[in-house]
């Protein structure tokens, strides 16, 4: 029996512990965090994040041997693992501003470590972070006068929002690097049995831990890079009358590359990819690799541009202005199933329509909350009916692709709407034809536009 603790309880954290309570009833787990009210809902049945499945893994285990509790120092002391999970955003001083990862949170929790333990521990890098800092905690945590030695683990996350149980239930890989020393092998050894209660053994990868730290920062920057690469494409498209379902399904049906991942849409979010590519474009640099983070730099730089020329084509279609007309962006998470904002295209679409002095009226099923504090005290309405949100409106722009928005009653909402009444779709959500069919003037991705316009 272990005593496993987590240090951070976001989205990762959370899940990934809930579902290692779940799978190992004999190991005792605590989730702990300096934000209570998260550790507050995470007791409660208002979980601080939505997830499809979460609420049930955690009511299964929480008060059998899942704990989630503010009292750090005591959960580390009582700890034989500790799994890091804080946040790692980007920096945004000094320098490196805008690029490097800000490591004040991880180094924070390396020096309340050491302070709080009288016996070594393995500690488990489960943030995404740059490749050696694995290496540097190691050097912060073996700097005691205690005389403890502590081995870092990397064991990097790769579970997607919106699908977190399922991939923490049933992972492609688990990946973990350790020292290629006895201690480091035996406490690589010790996470390969936590893990190995219910991943087969196959799909538990052990690497040095510089491979397992940049593999993560690799994994999401080839991700990235594919939604760049055929969003780039869909502009073309758009010029060409080629329709980009049709060249992802071409091409995606190459067992070379695969058909995943290849959905145009109106521009990557989320909490990662923008941030762990800038990461490495600012690795790159430190080694003077230019041309290297050149190359991946260009996958951020032509996302915002993807985001940025939906929000243009916005008003260009709709005869150059938008000032005080209704507009309705359906969705604001940065993908369907989460509530999490982050890094959404959407937020970008809305600033530049409020610049445009549009009324903006957003609906989403899970992320008005987040929407509200990631726009701050913009102008914009916050509206759960989405037959309410369209009523009026001159435009809907469709930003999440909540399954939700195929089912609903497009005529009714034509009905609503001003005329001429226009659906920008970012995500080819929608039934287009149909659309076209009841009247709209329909701007898809990647597709020619269906038009009753002269
Ligand atoms: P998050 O912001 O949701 O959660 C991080 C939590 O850490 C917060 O609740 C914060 O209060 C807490 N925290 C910060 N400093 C702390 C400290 N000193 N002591 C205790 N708690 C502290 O972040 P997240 O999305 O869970 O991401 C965590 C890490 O995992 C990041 O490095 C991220 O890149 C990586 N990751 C995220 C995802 C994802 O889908 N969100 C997937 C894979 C990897
Ligand atoms: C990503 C990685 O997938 C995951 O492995 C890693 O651990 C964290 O970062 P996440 O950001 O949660 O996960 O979601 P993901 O499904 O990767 O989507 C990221 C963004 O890309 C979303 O905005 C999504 O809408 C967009 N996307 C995804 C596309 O535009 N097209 C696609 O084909 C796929």
């Amino acid at each position: 029996m272990k005593n496993i603790l987590c240090i951070g309880a976001g989205y990762v954290g959370g899940p990934t512990m809930a579902v290692i309570a779940d799978q190992c009833p004999d190991h005792t787990i605590t989730v702990v965090d300096i934000n209570a009210d998260r550790i507050n809902a995470w007791n409660s049945d208002q979980l601080p994040i939505y997830e499809p499945g979460l609420l049930e893994v955690v009511t299964r285990a929480r008060g059998r041997n899942l704990f989630f509790s503010t009292d750090i120092d005591g959960a580390i002391k009582a700890a034989d693992i500790i799994f890091v999970s804080v946040n790692t955003p980007t920096k945004t001083f000094g320098h490196g501003a805008g690029m490097a990862s800000d490591l004040q949170y991880w180094e924070r929790t390396a020096r309340q470590i050491l302070a709080n333990s009288d016996r070594p521990k393995i500690i488990v890098e489960k943030s995404t972070l740059p490749v050696r800092t694995a290496a540097a905690m190691e050097r912060i945590l073996n700097s005691g006068d205690n005389g403890l030695r502590f081995q870092v683990l990397s064991n990097p996350e790769f579970l997607a929002e919106g699908s977190a149980i399922r991939d923490l239930m049933d992972p492609d890989r688990v990946l973990i690097g350790g020292q290629e020393t006895e201690a480091g092998r035996a406490a690589v050894n010790e996470l390969v049995e936590i893990y190995a209660s219910w991943v087969p053994r196959e799909r538990i990868l052990c690497t040095n831990v510089w491979s397992s730290e940049l593999s993560k920062l690799a994994a999401n920057a080839f991700l990235a890079q594919r939604i760049s690469s055929i969003n780039a494409i869909s502009a073309l498209c758009e010029q060409t009358e080629a329709n980009v379902d049709e060249v992802a399904r071409a091409i995606g049906l190459d067992s070379r590359i695969g058909p995943k991942f290849l959905r145009a849409s109106v521009g990557f979010g989320g909490s990662c990819f923008k941030k762990d590519i800038l990461n490495l474009v600012y690795l790159c640099r430190s080694y003077g690799l230019h041309e290297v983070a050149d190359y991946w730099q260009q996958v951020v730089t032509f996302n915002d541009h993807q985001t940025q020329r939906f929000a243009a084509n916005i008003t260009a279609q709709m005869f150059n202005t938008v000032a005080g007309k209704k507009i309705a962006l359906f969705g604001f998470a940065f993908k369907a199933d989460t509530g999490d904002t982050r890094e959404s295209p959407a937020i970008y679409v809305a600033k530049s329509l409020i610049a445009e002095k549009a009324d903006v009226w957003i609906n989403d099923p899970k992320a008005l909350k987040n929407a509200r504090s990631a726009l701050g005290d913009a102008p914009v309405q916050l509206e759960p009916d989405p037959y309410v949100a369209a009523d009026g409106a001159h435009a809907l722009a469709i930003l999440t692709e909540w399954q939700s928005y195929q089912k609903l009653d497009y005529q009714r909402i034509y009905d609503s709407m001003q005329k001429p009444a226009f659906v920008f779709d970012g995500r080819n959500l929608l039934d287009h034809q149909a659309l076209f069919d009841i009247g709209f003037n329909v701007f898809p991705i990647g597709r020619p536009p269906l038009t009753h316009l002269t």
